[in-house]
């Protein structure tokens, strides 16, 4: 009923796709879907590497016992604990009531948790090896990438790293499963918006991560979201690589907040002036528009970050409220920052802009720019002081 899908020797996709759910998370939208990716191991003893979203659950069995052909499954191993990979062990639990679950001590925590499992569990450590025959698996703790019980999985004999959801990115498999076999180019803008809303927090446990893996052969990446890598392994390292680093690209995102029109004028004002000194990556977003993923997305791909909000009921204009709160939860790192606001009668935008970038620590560039009701010859001089600075900047990095 299932063609298998072989990923390496004996390694095969049993993963499913989701191009139903509107929100990740109840969060982050997901237009070109998302896939939930699990892998069989079929040896002298079989292991199965995750499960899927619960929703999955009676497709993702039919797969696995198609290629079981009547064997039983030895061993489970989970590398991340969350439901979309979680939600279907209960009941691979009532079809293989004998399986072994592998996992650390706070997977085991978290089963328990979860879905009340607490029997047939393997508590292993770091570097600790299982044989499955000619491939034996190893494991290695990644903590907080994204969850504290994140591991990934290394079979020695195929060179093969289950990442669990490092490396991963939302989009869904649209028939290929493996890089070389499709074409990958929509899924790197994908990638970063992942990184960003899901892993975004912990670029200093993807570091960890990255430096104890640096000296493990990979000549496959199987993560839990997205094409399995082969060809592009190099790209989709330096994609996390950079993110988790903080690295920004040269341009200059301008997110602003605009009710009649007046604050948007100034983003104009700036945009244009940037684009006249040479900046060439330009990306504008009306907060009130365009999801707060995306805008996430690009704060972490680019080195520039202009922000600019109306003053409402005394505070910040509630959507860049909501992202400048995103860009906290995220901690995220080294941006060069320029800030401008409006007012009609008490600003108080631009006071807060400059208290949240002091918080940041990053550097300020440019002198914010405050607005009274509309335009004048004055601050539109200043807009245009503020973009020649942030142009400076970029060039001197
Ligand atoms: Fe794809 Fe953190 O779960």
């Amino acid at each position: 009923m299932f063609k298998p899908v072989v990923v390496s020797e004996d390694i095969f996709y049993v993963g499913v796709n989701d191009r139903t759910k509107h929100l990740f998370e109840a969060l982050w939208p997901i237009p070109l879907g998302v896939s939930y990716n699990s892998y069989l191991i079929i040896d002298e003893k079989v292991a199965l590497i995750d499960t899927v979203d619960v929703c999955y659950s009676d497709t993702f069995l039919k797969k696995v016992e198609t290629l079981l052909n009547g064997r039983s499954i030895d061993y489970l191993v989970i590398n991340h604990m969350e439901p979309d990979h979680s939600g279907s062990i209960r009941l691979l639990k009532q079809f293989y009531p004998s399986i072994q679950i592998i996992g650390n001590k706070k997977t085991a925590d978290m089963l328990a948790g979860f879905y009340q499992i607490d029997e047939n569990i393997q508590e292993v450590k770091d570097k600790e090896e299982i044989s499955l025959g000619k491939h034996t698996l190893r494991f290695y703790m990644t903590p907080m990438v994204h969850w504290p019980e994140t591991m990934m999985t290394y079979d020695l004999y195929t060179e093969t790293l289950f990442s669990g959801d490092g490396f991963g990115t939302y989009g869904s498999l649209n028939g290929g499963v493996i890089d070389k076999a499709i074409n990958v180019d929509l899924y790197w803008d994908e990638m970063i918006r992942y990184y960003a809303t899901i892993v975004g927090k912990y670029g200093s446990p993807v570091q960890k991560a990255l430096e104890k893996l640096a000296p493990v052969p990979v000549r496959t990446i199987c993560s839990t979201h997205g094409p399995v890598w082969q060809e592009k392994i190099s790209e989709v390292i330096s994609v996390y690589d950079k993110l988790s680093r903080y690295e920004g690209e040269e341009g200059v995102v301008i997110a602003y907040g605009s009710m009649y029109g007046n604050t948007e004028q100034m983003a104009e004002i700036i945009a244009t002036e940037l684009s006249e000194q040479g900046v060439h990556n330009i990306i504008m977003y009306n907060v009130s528009k365009t999801h707060v993923s995306y805008i996430l997305r690009d704060i972490f791909k680019y080195k520039g970050l202009i922000i600019g909000s109306p003053t409402y009921s005394n505070e910040l204009f509630p959507l860049v409220q909501s992202l400048i709160d995103k860009i906290d939860t995220r901690d995220i790192k080294n941006r060069l920052f320029g800030h401008f606001g409006s007012f009609i009668w008490a600003g108080a935008a631009v006071k807060r802009l400059t208290a949240f970038v002091e918080n940041r620590g990053w550097e300020v560039v440019g002198d914010p720019v405050e607005q009274k009701c509309s335009l004048t010859a004055q601050k539109y001089e200043e807009c245009v002081q503020l973009a020649k600075a942030m142009a400076r900047k970029l060039k001197e990095k």
